[in-house]
């Protein structure tokens, strides 16, 4: 049986950095499921669509295909926002379990396992994942942090509106009905206010070390 690790957290709390880097380490295949939900918020923006209208932001969720993930689109603070609109809608979310349950189960040749991140890996999707990790840190760091990504992306945006999107982001994902982000009850928290990504990256690899080879 294939090994998964799911990693869940916050906006910005180095989740993505620390879930690429243990696929490598591990030999496993990774999957950023946050796009997904950018790629739906993304046909949104271009369809114009109401991000209330449940239904036809369902049928936009629909046969994702894994090349449409690589689109640099994607990275744009406009769509992560979009994203997480979509994402309150249940129907949208059901639209994109499978994709996610079936690379967690069959994460392809070659590789012996699979590392998901997300917001809902341990709680929804995976819950039977053999390591869970869930990532924050403090959220003038996050905002920081996410600051000078979209600053590399060329994106013309200051800190101060950074940090609204951050709260507002963190407000929605963390109370909406369906799916909130949540640790899950077996999950292992790291906060990675204080830790560069080499530090966050070595404790989580031990703690992953430690936990796999236990099974
Ligand atoms: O991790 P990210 O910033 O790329 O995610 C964008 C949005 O997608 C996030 O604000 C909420 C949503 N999302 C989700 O609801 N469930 C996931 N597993 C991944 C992302």
């Amino acid at each position: 049986m294939s090994k998964v690790i799911a990693i869940d957290g916050t906006f910005a709390s180095g989740k993505g950095t620390l879930a690429k880097r243990l696929a490598t380490y591990f030999g496993y295949a990774y999957l950023d499921t946050g796009k997904l939900y950018r790629a739906v918020g993304a046909r949104a923006l271009e369809a114009k669509a109401n991000f209330d209208d449940t239904k036809t932001l369902a049928k936009l969720a629909t046969i994702i295909k894994p090349k449409e993930l690589d689109n640099p689109v994607l990275k744009s603070g406009a769509v992560g926002a979009a994203a997480s609109k979509v994402a309150v809608h249940a129907e949208v979310r059901a639209a994109l379990y499978n994709f996610q349950r079936n690379f967690a189960a069959h994460p392809g040749k070659g590789f012996m396992g699979a590392v998901l991140d997300g917001r809902d890996i341990g709680t929804i999707i995976c819950p039977d994942a053999d390591v869970k990790l869930y990532i924050d840190a403090k959220p003038e760091v996050r905002a920081e942090r996410r600051y000078k990504e979209l600053l590399s992306y060329g994106e013309d945006i200051t800190l101060a509106n950074v940090a609204a999107d951050l709260k507002e982001r963190d407000h929605r994902d963390q109370n909406r009905t369906e799916a909130p982000l949540k640790p899950a009850v077996n999950a292992h928290l790291l906060d990675t206010t204080n830790l560069s990504i080499d530090a966050a990256f070595e404790r989580a690899k031990a703690l992953a070390e430690t936990i796999l080879s236990q099974k």
